[in-house]
């Protein structure tokens, strides 16, 4: 059940939303095809009958096309017919419409030209066991595990607590970064069977800085000008702070370092820096603009709802989250630089 004595996360922007302002997350989640690979091949070399994958985390599915596609694959390889069911997870109040409907009629369907592919959808938070245990046989999760189970404090200096000037709002992000991460894994230690492998990207913290600061700092200040400007109260600015920050390496490493738990192998644990798909393009076009356009679009899809949540009962959201669009697109075409941020690329396995 939901902590009833915290306010709900809320999913991605529904309508389809997500998946058309989700190209860099799609680039983000790149770094751990290779990682899925291999998991996959072991999989379908080690068991034997129905396979099922999990997808922690999938919205409205578009950037699981990919992944899920190249894992049947590879789990395929000695048994072309092999049953392979796909489980894709996310909050209660995802746009899980928009994900079947990709499913079922989108060229990029991992469904289309496979058969004996049986997709289904879970609506619930994955900090708690999702799937009976012992009958995961290879996870997935891209883009996700930075969002926090809620946020644990609301700061009026910052749209992320975790940049906010108080040393205290910081700990207590780490504090839930802390117990999520705890929670996420061992939820997963029970659905996963022995020999089950997980495949975990998601934003990291760097070694010298968070990461993501141009950006956040951004929408931050665009949200500032929307209460300066008399759209918004000093009270719903506050509770605009957003329930996601990065872990850092040791965040992420902790519990296998004091062998918490203990079923699960942590195999590969690294930090790259994230792409910049949308940089990439505006130094072939030089066109601000757009550049504005693509990022204020993707945190409208990605935070809007957050943001929604906060406001007061008599607001129209839509026209607010125009205007912050508006705002945030014209910051960034004014200060156009090549986001720096970091993923978190990991590999468990469950060995008893
Ligand atoms: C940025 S989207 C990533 C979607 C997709 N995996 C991708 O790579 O683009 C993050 C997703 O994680 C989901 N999410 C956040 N907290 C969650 C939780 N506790 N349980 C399940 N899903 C959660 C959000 O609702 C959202 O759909």
């Amino acid at each position: 059940m939901a902590d009833p004595a915290h306010e709900p996360v809320a999913a991605m922007a529904g309508g389809g939303l997500y998946n058309r302002h989700s190209g860099l997350q799609h680039a983000n989640l790149q770094s751990a095809l290779p990682l899925l690979a291999a998991a996959a091949r072991i999989i379908g070399e080690q068991s034997h009958g129905p396979v099922a994958i999990v997808d922690y985390g999938a919205s409205q599915g578009r950037n699981s096309m990919v992944p899920m596609a190249t894992a049947i694959d590879l789990v395929r390889l000695r048994d072309a017919e092999r049953a392979v069911q796909v489980v894709h997870t996310d909050l209660p109040s995802n746009d899980f419409a928009s994900l079947f409907a990709l499913l079922d009629r989108d060229p990029a369907s991992y469904v289309a030209g496979r058969d004996n592919i049986y997709p289904s959808a879970i609506g619930r938070s994955y900090f708690d066991q999702l799937l009976p245990s012992g009958s995961v046989d290879l996870g997935w999760s891209s883009n996700a595990l930075h969002w926090m189970s809620h946020s644990p404090v609301d700061v009026a200096d910052h749209g992320w607590a975790v940049f906010s000037q108080s040393a205290d709002a910081r700990a207590a992000v780490d504090a839930v970064l802390a117990d999520d991460w705890l929670r996420f894994l061992t939820s997963r230690r029970a659905e996963m069977r022995p020999g089950g492998q997980l495949i975990c990207q998601f934003m990291g913290r760097g070694p010298d800085s968070h990461g993501f600061e141009w950006m956040a700092g951004h929408y931050w200040q665009s949200i500032v000008t929307l209460r300066d400007e008399g759209w918004l109260t000093d009270a719903e600015t506050q509770r605009m702070t957003a329930p996601s920050a990065g872990r850092s390496l040791v965040q992420v490493a902790a519990p296998f370092a004091s062998n918490i738990v203990p079923e699960l192998m942590l195999d590969h644990l690294s930090l790259v820096e994230s792409p910049d798909p949308y940089w990439d393009e505006y130094r072939q076009s030089g066109d601000a603009a757009r550049l504005g356009w693509q990022w204020a679009h993707m945190m409208r899809a990605a935070n809007g709802p957050n943001l929604v949540a906060a406001l007061d009962p008599s607001r129209d959201p839509d026209m607010l989250l125009d205007l912050l669009v508006d705002r945030l697109a014209a910051r960034i075409a004014a200060d156009p630089q090549r986001s720096l941020a970091f993923n978190v690329l990991l590999a468990i396995r469950r060995v008893a």
